[in-house]
């Protein structure tokens, strides 16, 4: 896929196809009543006649236009335009640039608005949301088929007002660093588990890492044995397959103590002895989305040269029945000392977690993120589209709820009452790994925190946004990279302004 940009009018331009974005009950864009004036009038006459409404999503093709460049134009909905959101921006545009997809070599047109528009959102803001749309909605989950139904547009040509010129420039740009950022979180989802294992995925990073300039080490389990990683070594154990950790490091300023991002990297979970019923376990090879999520932000941090320190932790284990697998009663001791009673092999995530993070505390990161696909409970609380957060720390969770917002992404707080940490308690250890039935995505956050100590801590529980099962017009099946443009919002606020 070719990116350019034009300066200029959008009838000038010639593509198989013009995408010209339409508000819902407002004049149109300064672009729209340009072709509206080519077309003879073509667009108002469509509006009137209630064809066209600007409804977030609502594609209408035009076909052989005459008075314009272009051999087809696509109306795109963008929604309310005087409380235009990222949300909004991101969904009307991945719509339409998958619809366009499902034929092969094509060339786009995307008309952008202009200053004189005054959006709610800038034009750099919009042409960001833009691009990221166009990488993302042009990459799906079909790795494995010898003949995919979906394509990459062959040419993308964002046409901007020549007053915006160096803006839109620098905008393309990071929405193209963005999309490529959300789609390698996608694509390592998407592989399939035989493919992607704790050596695998570590591999991949490494790769990944000395493209964007990141430095990268891999612990082997010889090493994550010596440094005590028991709890996490313990979920390994019933898998062939040995566990790795992947530290990365981002440094973009001078001192200052490091952002730690902490993923989940459960490469397949099969509930080990306290085995998942088939059906569940269908999706668990998208249990590593909090680890590839960690390794997508931190390319695009890299890669956009945001001047902060980062480090970047991926525990990659993969939860298996095997003879030696670990056991109902066992009781494992924690890099950080604390000993847990295992009492379902199926929550390991927070076993895997438990040693990263207090590693991480170790590293004297100043504040931390976990992102994991950690309780089908916080799907039950939240549905599959929303985040859950906890906190140990409410105005650095508050950081992370408005980047959340700025990038578009739905997260939502829930408690931390000590009520449900005494759910937790253990006869014979300091805790056990599960909790009762009812609450169970805040227990295990309330497991969480104990490995976190002082430190300002924020958990993501991705278990329903991270992976979607049935496709919709915005919106490919399988990984989302859900959060990769929440934790950058996060990282640029968290730079020291210049
Ligand atoms: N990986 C699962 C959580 C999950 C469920 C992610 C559904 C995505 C969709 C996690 O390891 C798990 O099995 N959690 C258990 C915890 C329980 C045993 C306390 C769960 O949610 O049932
Ligand atoms: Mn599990
Ligand atoms: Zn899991």
């Amino acid at each position: 896929m070719k990116i350019d940009l034009a300066s200029g009018s959008p009838t000038a331009v010639s593509a198989d196809w013009l995408l010209l974005p339409v508000g819902e009950d407002q004049p149109l864009l300064e672009s729209g009543r340009t072709v509206d004036v080519a077309t003879g009038g073509a667009l108002t006459r469509l509006r009137e006649a209630g064809d066209v409404t600007g409804k977030l999503g609502e594609l209408t093709r035009l076909f052989d236009v005459p008075g314009l460049g272009s051999r087809r134009v696509m109306l795109v909905g963008l929604g309310s335009l005087a409380a235009l959101t990222s949300a909004q921006v991101n969904r009307a545009f991945l719509t339409a640039v998958r619809e366009i997809g499902t034929k092969a070599g094509r060339s786009v047109a995307l008309a952008l608005p202009t200053a004189a528009d005054s959006l709610p959102l800038s034009v750099a803001e919009f042409t960001r949301l833009a691009a990221v749309a166009v990488q993302v909605g042009s990459a799906s989950p079909q790795l494995y088929r010898g003949q995919p139904d979906r394509h990459p547009p062959e040419r993308v040509l964002f046409v901007h007002s020549p007053d915006d010129s160096a803006a839109v420039a620098v905008a393309v740009a990071q929405g193209n660093i963005l999309g490529e950022a959300v789609n390698l979180t996608r694509e390592l989802v998407n592989r399939h588990p035989g493919e992607v294992y704790p050596e695998t995925f570590a591999d991949r990073a490494a790769h990944v890492a000395s493209e964007a300039g990141l430095t990268c080490e891999v612990f082997d389990e010889h090493r994550l044995a010596q440094e005590r990683m028991q709890a996490l070594l313990a979920v390994a154990r019933g898998s062939a397959r040995p566990p790795r950790m992947v530290v990365l490091q981002y440094r973009g300023a001078a001192n200052a103590a490091p952002l730690a991002l902490v993923g989940k990297g459960v490469t397949f979970d099969s509930g080990g002895l306290s085995l998942k019923p088939t059906d569940s376990m269908k999706t668990m090879k998208a249990d590593m989305a909090g680890a590839a999520t960690v390794l997508g932000a931190m390319t695009a941090m890299a890669r956009l040269r945001l001047p902060l320190n980062v480090v970047g932790l991926m525990g990659l284990v993969e939860n298996m029945p095997g003879g030696s697998a670990y056991k109902l009663g066992e009781v494992l001791r924690a890099r950080n000392g604390v000993t847990i009673e295992v009492l379902n092999t199926d929550a390991e995530g927070r076993l895997v977690l438990a040693d990263v993070l207090s590693y991480a505390v170790d590293q004297g990161v100043g504040r931390i993120v976990d992102l994991a696909t950690l309780t089908g409970s916080c799907v039950v609380a939240l549905g599959e589209q929303v985040a859950g957060a906890f906190t140990n720390h409410q105005p650095w969770c508050d950081a992370v709820l408005a980047a959340a917002r700025r990038a578009g992404e739905d997260v939502w707080q829930l408690p931390m009452f000590d009520s449900y940490a005494e759910q937790l308690k253990s006869d014979v250890a300091d805790c056990k790994n599960v909790g009762p039935r009812w609450g169970g995505a805040i227990t295990a956050a309330k497991f969480l925190e104990k490995f976190v100590g002082q430190t300002p801590w924020v958990h993501l529980d991705i278990a329903g946004p991270a992976f979607v099962e049935s496709p919709q017009p915005h919106l490919d099946s399988g990984g989302t990279g859900v959060m990769v443009r929440t934790l950058v919002e996060l990282a640029a606020a968290e730079s020291p302004q210049p």
